[in-house]
């Protein structure tokens, strides 16, 4: 099942070893209406979780509202589907999104585990993230549920979403368990995590303070909602328009030093080349497009390629 071209790397505090790509599970039922689901939905998730797995892939990403809960559902069949697949796999979800507002009250957070391990149809989360940050919720509240959902094992490790620097020390100041991941967009259309002070932009210091606290990077849109793949032409109104032919015109200039990688590959491997040990999690349904970003993982750019690249998604040369 473990394809020996796909790197490993450690994470959380104990080390757990991770496939350095994940498969983010968004669009896996087909559909944001579970009533939709049928047996073709079903077959192609398992199709997408068996080329994921032959991929070496063992991170999937889920959220209890994907598919409107749906991909939770249809994770189960993929299991279920490969038997002794739960073990060898490091299952993510995350809660705290509901209809117009966010949550993180205890008895939401106790209530929303259970279903998300029921509709998963698993004993245990490998890792269990806060989706949004909620400002009515106390974060000494928020942590000390999540400690208890770890304390009883039903959650592995914590991780949060879309978290800036502030709300993260907030969260990690009441917490016991070491915050594993943030989960926060980044990519060549997407640079405000990469670099912090005036001569980034509007940087974050997001992946600076992964590193600070050994907090792993979680990227979600890694190819820039498919606009970094090259297979689809932005419209004329997009508002990146500019900046996304910039990076598919410098990505076709470096293909061929790197074995005619394609643009996908080259914006898996930007994000890989980070010292931050950036996980991409990219979404695909398609297992030939699961595969190509797969064999993303196996590209080392150069330094002059990695900044040529960032010089291409920022719009200007480094000062
Ligand atoms: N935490 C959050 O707030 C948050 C928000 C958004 C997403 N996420 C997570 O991040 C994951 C990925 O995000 P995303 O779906 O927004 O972005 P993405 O991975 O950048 O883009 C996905 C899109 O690109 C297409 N695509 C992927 N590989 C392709 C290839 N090789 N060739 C052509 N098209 C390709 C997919 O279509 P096909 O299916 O046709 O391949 C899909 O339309 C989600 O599944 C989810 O797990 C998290």
């Amino acid at each position: 099942m473990q394809n020996a071209s796909m790197p490993l790397q450690a994470f959380g505090p104990a080390g757990t070893p991770v496939s350095r790509i994940g498969l983010g599970c968004m669009g896996l039922a087909g559909t944001w209406n579970p009533a939709e689901v049928g047996q073709e939905n079903i077959r192609r998730a398992i199709a997408s979780f068996e080329a994921a797995l032959e991929c070496g892939i063992t991170f999937f990403d889920h959220a209890d509202i994907y598919g409107g809960t749906a991909c939770e559902t249809v994770f189960q069949e993929c299991l279920k589907a490969v038997p002794g697949s739960r073990e060898r796999i490091f299952i993510a979800t995350k809660v705290g999104i509901r209809r117009g507002y966010y949550e993180h009250q205890p008895e939401y957070i106790r209530q929303s585990v259970h279903a998300s391990l029921k509709r998963l149809g698993i004993e245990y989360i490998d890792l269990y993230q806060l989706h949004r940050p909620d400002p009515l919720t106390h974060p000494a509240h928020t942590a000390a549920v999540l400690d208890e959902l770890v304390q009883q094992g039903l959650v592995r490790m914590v991780g949060v979403s879309n978290y800036y620097p502030r709300q993260t020390l907030a969260l990690q100041q009441y917490l016991r368990a070491p915050i594993a991941s943030n989960q926060v967009e980044i990519s060549l259309m997407r640079l405000d995590p990469v670099y912090e002070g005036a001569a980034g932009g509007n940087g974050d210091g997001v992946l600076d303070m992964c590193m600070q606290l050994n907090i792993t990077p979680l990227a979600y849109s890694p190819v820039g909602r498919g606009w970094l793949t090259g297979r689809r032409q932005p419209p004329a109104d997009h508002p990146q328009r500019e900046r996304i032919e910039r990076i598919l015109t410098a990505m076709q200039e470096l293909a061929p030093s790197y074995n005619n990688a394609t643009p996908a590959q080259l914006a898996c491997a930007w994000l890989l080349a980070h010292p931050a040990g950036i996980i991409p999690l990219v979404g695909s349904n398609q297992p030939e497009h699961i595969r190509e970003a797969a064999a993303g993982a196996a590209i080392q750019l150069s330094r002059t390629d990695w900044y040529k690249l960032w010089v291409a998604g920022r719009g200007s040369n480094v000062p």
